[in-house]
């Protein structure tokens, strides 16, 4: 029989299907909550305090008190790894309000809710990294505050849904101006006569822990960026790329039915994907 996963809910380790949350926990009943996703490779977390800063920006945010301090998170994060000790993994970590009868109204002494699940990370298929990956652009419909990594993730679902209609792997959005934000679960990033272009940090994306990792490895590869808005139909933009924490950096080779410059990943996308796998593998101690 297949072994269970394990994960952590509210001080205790439980087989995943014995992990249950109570239906008036706020997180179901309002997406009142927060999240992270954490990779972790041969059991090495990458970038887990950035990620767990995030998380406290988030809590603050919409003044969640986090469950237990960031040592703590990071010691259950770890524990909870060690319970399903994936090569390539990823770690959720989830925190809600917490349970009350169901009112609008907050009230100051609910206990939060903390969560953790680790789950295998899938890697990319060799046709993504060969082929690219396609994409379409829908006018942003989410909220105000996409800075917040909040649970409420209606809209990227329907991002989603709507990709998966259009046979593509991610739907961008982009504002009434036409310029690119950042996709449903990725950041996005254009080169534009040599130069790597991403929409600067604001409300209205999500500041992308692996983003920082593209920005900080360009840099290191002498590749001049620039984060301010940009379009698709800006002269001299010759690549496309997106990140995230579950797929690192891919090639962006067709949005909306059209070519993304030759239409095949391109050099500049491949050396900073290449950078970025060999910072991965040394954490793998490959
Ligand atoms: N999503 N923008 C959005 C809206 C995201 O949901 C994500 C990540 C990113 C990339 O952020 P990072 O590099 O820190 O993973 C950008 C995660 C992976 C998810 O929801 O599963």
């Amino acid at each position: 029989m297949k072994k269970s996963l394990t994960a952590y809910v509210n001080g205790r380790f439980l087989p995943l299907d014995d992990a249950s949350i109570h239906i008036e926990d706020r997180g179901f009943q309002f997406a009142d909550g927060v999240y992270e996703v954490i990779a972790c490779f041969g059991g090495a977390f990458l970038d887990i305090e950035p990620h767990l800063q995030r998380l406290q920006h988030s809590c603050e945010a919409i003044r969640i008190p986090l469950p237990v301090t960031l040592p703590e998170l990071e010691s259950l994060v770890q524990q909870t790894y060690e319970k399903n000790p994936f090569t390539n993994a990823m770690a959720y970590i989830q925190v809600t309000r917490g349970i009350a009868p169901r009112s609008h109204q907050v009230s100051e002494s609910m206990t939060p809710s903390l969560i953790i699940t680790i789950r295998d990370l899938p890697m990319p298929s060799d046709e993504k990294l060969t082929e690219g990956v396609s994409a379409i652009t829908l006018k942003d419909f989410r909220w105000g505050r996409c800075d917040i990594k909040s649970i409420a993730l209606l809209a990227s679902v329907m991002g989603k849904q709507e990709a998966a209609a259009n046979c593509v792997d991610e739907t961008f959005w982009i504002d009434g101006e036409g310029h690119l934000l950042e996709g449903c679960s990725t950041n996005v990033f254009a080169l534009i006569n040599g130069t790597l272009v991403t929409h600067p940090l604001d409300h209205r994306i999500l500041g992308g822990i692996t983003r920082k990792m593209v920005i900080r490895v360009a840099e290191k590869a002498a590749v001049n960026v620039e984060e301010r808005p940009w379009k698709l139909t800006e002269s001299g933009l010759s690549e496309c790329m997106m990140s995230s924490t579950t797929s690192a950096l891919l090639p962006v080779c067709r949005i909306n039915g059209e070519p993304v410059g030759s239409g095949k990943p391109g050099p500049a996308t491949k050396r900073l994907r290449a950078m970025i796998i060999d910072e991965l593998e040394a954490l793998r101690g490959v």
